[in-house]
């Protein structure tokens, strides 16, 4: 089986409730084996930089797609943190030509989104992964991509409870892109179909 993670941090739970929705389109590609794992639940490195068996399950995914919330234009501290633990991985090159993808969620509508998707791009160009894009195209009628992103999934929350925002939409949105991300892990790992 193609493994697939779905590694996020969340506050307040919103960003976990995309989350689930990324992980339930990762989970309706054949032949792909689905993982949530939330970084607050990874231990740090130790004196060595060595990382613990919990972390067994990143190294072994043949795909990685990493949700942070924006907090303060940026990733969260929590996100932040994992990063920061991953010092071995960039030294070792491990997770080379794992794919990437990205996502992010806010209470604005740009609320400079956009910096937290390209901190998560760098970050998994510092590894050497394969980054692939959103590729949910804009669909004014029904909402998808309501937000005209393209480098990675953004979402928008209100100040509500994470049941009632973000809306359907956003949800719908994740379960695409999380299909799409599955999909070109699947191709990376065992080849185009014909
Ligand atoms: C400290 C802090 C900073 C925030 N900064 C931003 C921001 O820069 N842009 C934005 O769109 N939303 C910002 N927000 C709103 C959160 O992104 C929003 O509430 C989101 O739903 C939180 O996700 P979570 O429930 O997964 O933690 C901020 C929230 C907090 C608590």
């Amino acid at each position: 089986m193609t493994k697939v993670v779905v590694a996020y941090h969340s506050g307040f739970g919103h960003t976990k409730a995309i989350a689930e929705s990324i992980l339930k389109g990762v989970a309706r590609v054949e032949g792909i084996e689905p993982t949530l794992v939330n970084v607050d639940d990874l231990g740090a490195p130790d004196q060595e930089f060595k990382l613990g068996p919990e972390w067994d399950v990143l190294h072994q995914a043949d795909g990685i797609i990493m949700g942070s919330p924006t907090y303060m234009g940026t990733v969260s501290a929590g996100f932040k943190r994992f990063m920061d633990s991953c010092g071995a991985i960039w030294l070792t090159q491990a997770w080379r030509d794992k794919v990437a993808a990205g996502f992010t969620n806010g209470g604005a509508l740009s609320g400079d989104k956009l910096n937290t998707l390209t901190s998560l791009s760098i970050f998994a160009s510092q590894l050497s992964m394969i980054w692939i894009s959103q590729g949910v195209h804009m669909d004014s009628e029904n909402g998808l991509n309501r937000m005209g992103s393209y480098h990675g999934f953004m979402a928008q929350s209100e100040e509500a409870a994470p049941d009632q925002t973000p809306p359907k939409e956003d949800h719908a949105t994740a379960e695409l892109f999380g299909e799409r991300v599955a999909r070109a892990t699947l191709q990376w790992v065992t080849g185009r179909p014909s």
